[in-house]
């Protein structure tokens, strides 16, 4: 029996979200429907909400979402009703050409649930990167669900499904951010702190913050920045090239999504250094170069889809980290709110009072 529940859903460009009823399918093969239990507010919602990704309204938004799997399909046996589980936007396939040379990683034809939920009248709706969290219940496919220690409370594990994990794995998995490394991070929000709460991690000896706002760069400092820049009160890269005497850092990284912040990144960077850029552009914008200066500077120019994670690799890692103590989840929840307040969370992200606002359910 197809299930009624409350979900957070985007009708139109630009307009307030609403909550309203969701219709979920049974499970069919190959999918479950999992109870969420926590969803963060990824920037990525609000670009949705905005038409900034693409214009398949009406959207149900929520993607960074831990819960409990309710029930599976025929033929599942990766996961089982009862699993604590953190949601995933990459169920790799196993038969692309990227999976058949040993890349699932970059996985170039993801699952998502087949059935579609709909509203009530039965308008079929598009799930946030293939997701759809901000919701009692969700549908997804199967592969969709990672496993983790359930002594993980899902306001933390949840973060992992979407930004925390973005931003961590730009600096690890596609910045290659080593011991002793210089990074910079540009964009101190979720995903940038993620981004140095990585670089951390991998052992970088100067991590330098980036932001307009110097609540951020405090909220940097706490996750592992050794300095931090007020970028809105002077020239970042002439800042970035001080604190590395005069040669700019090993790996820029790029967490806000602008031309301008992406330059900065480029130019902040030593001879063969690699910018990552993990910010997501809107589609319009457009960006100019010197040409000569990609060529002479070497290294490499990078993107980050989703930090280049594999859910089934880095997810229970990320989670036994944090169990002992040694990533710091929680430093992300800067409040846990209602269903029915995603909007105000919007706002108070775009105000920049918040890392995560997390919906608990
Ligand atoms: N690549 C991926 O897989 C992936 C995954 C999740 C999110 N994202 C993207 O990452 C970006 C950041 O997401 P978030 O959730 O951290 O958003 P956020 O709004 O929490 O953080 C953005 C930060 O950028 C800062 N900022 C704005 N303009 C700036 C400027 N000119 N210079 C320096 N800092 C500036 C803001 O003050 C804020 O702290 C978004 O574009 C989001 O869509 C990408
Ligand atoms: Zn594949
Ligand atoms: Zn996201």
């Amino acid at each position: 029996m197809p299930q009624t529940v409350r979900g957070v859903v985007s009708m139109a460009e630009g307009e307030p979200v609403t909550i309203t009823d969701v219709v979920v399918p049974d499970p069919g093969p190959g999918e479950a429907v999992v109870a969420i239990q926590a969803c963060g507010v990824c920037h990525t919602d609000l670009h949705y909400r905005e038409g900034g990704i693409n214009d398949e309204f009406p959207f149900l938004l929520g993607h960074e979402a831990a819960g409990v799997v309710e029930s599976v399909g025929d033929g599942v046996t990766e996961v089982a009703a009862g699993d604590y589980v953190i949601l995933n936007w990459r169920a790799v396939c196993g038969q692309c050409r990227s999976c058949l040379r040993g890349r699932p990683h970059i996985c170039f034809s993801t699952h998502n649930a087949s059935q579609k939920m709909t509203l009530a009248d039965g308008t079929e709706l598009s799930p946030a990167l293939g997701i759809g969290a901000f919701v009692e219940k969700t549908l997804v496919a199967a592969g969709q669900c990672t496993k983790v220690d359930s002594d993980a409370p899902a306001t933390a594990a949840g973060l992992l499904g979407c930004g925390v994990m973005a931003g961590i794995g730009a600096a690890i998995n596609t910045g290659g951010v080593g011991r002793g490394d210089s990074v910079a991070v540009f964009g101190c929000g979720g995903v940038g702190d993620a981004a140095i709460a990585g670089a951390k991690l991998a052992g970088a000896s100067t991590v330098i913050g980036v932001d307009i706002d110097d609540r951020k760069l405090e909220w940097a400092r706490g996750f592992g920045a050794t300095h931090t820049i007020n970028s809105s009160e002077g020239d970042p890269v002439e800042a970035i090239k001080a604190l590395t005497g005069g040669n700019g850092v090993d790996v820029a990284i790029e967490a806000v999504g602008l031309p301008q912040t992406y330059r900065q990144a480029f130019e902040a960077r030593d001879l063969a250094g690699t910018v990552v850029l993990v910010g997501v552009p809107r589609p319009d914008m457009t960006i100019e170069l010197p040409f000569i200066e990609v060529f002479g500077r070497g290294g490499a120019l990078k993107s980050s889809w989703y930090g280049d994670c594999l859910p089934s690799r880095d997810f229970p890692m990320l989670i036994d980290l944090y169990l002992q103590g040694r990533l710091d989840l929680d430093g992300f929840v800067s409040e846990t709110i209602d269903l029915g307040d995603v909007e105000e969370a919007f706002h108070k992200m775009e105000r920049g009072e918040v890392l995560r606002s997390v919906v608990v359910l």
